[in-house]
């Protein structure tokens, strides 16, 4: 059976990265594979706090449905880092409700996090 060859992964060291939804999930993994592989990460959510065993990771409460919070995010994370090499955007909801069932507001909800929260940065 042929072997496949696996590089070494790549480092990180002194760059920078912002993750959004960073509290959990897919976002949390993300920031911490960074941290790992060297860089500084300014890992984002929009929970008050969350705890990360990792000194290379800062976190910091960003709602990336808001205009005025992205710009600060973006504004302080350069002003305090110099640059943000990787903008890493996990932040995500879901609704487990059928179509027919949705109410106009829970759409605007998933389109401000799913859709916004891309666009905005
Ligand atoms: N896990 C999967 O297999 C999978 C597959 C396909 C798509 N997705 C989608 O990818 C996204 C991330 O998945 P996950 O499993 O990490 O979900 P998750 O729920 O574990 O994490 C999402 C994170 O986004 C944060 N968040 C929600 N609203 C926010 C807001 N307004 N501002 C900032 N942060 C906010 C939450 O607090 C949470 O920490 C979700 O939208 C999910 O539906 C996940």
């Amino acid at each position: 059976m042929p072997t496949i060859p696996i590089s070494a992964p790549a480092r990180l060291d002194g760059k920078i990265a912002l993750v959004t939804g960073a509290a959990g999930g897919i976002g949390r993994a993300t920031a911490l594979a960074l941290a790992e592989a060297g860089a500084t990460v300014v890992a984002t959510d929009i929970a008050d706090h969350a705890e990360f065993e990792s000194d290379k990771i800062i976190y910091r409460r960003y709602d990336v449905t808001s205009r005025d919070e992205t710009r600060s995010i973006i504004a302080e994370t350069k002003a305090e880092h110099g640059a943000i090499d990787a903008l890493i955007l996990c932040a995500g909801t879901i609704s487990h409700k059928h179509l027919v069932d949705s109410t106009d507001e829970e759409w605007r909800s998933i389109l401000d996090v799913n859709l916004m929260g891309v666009v905005n940065p």
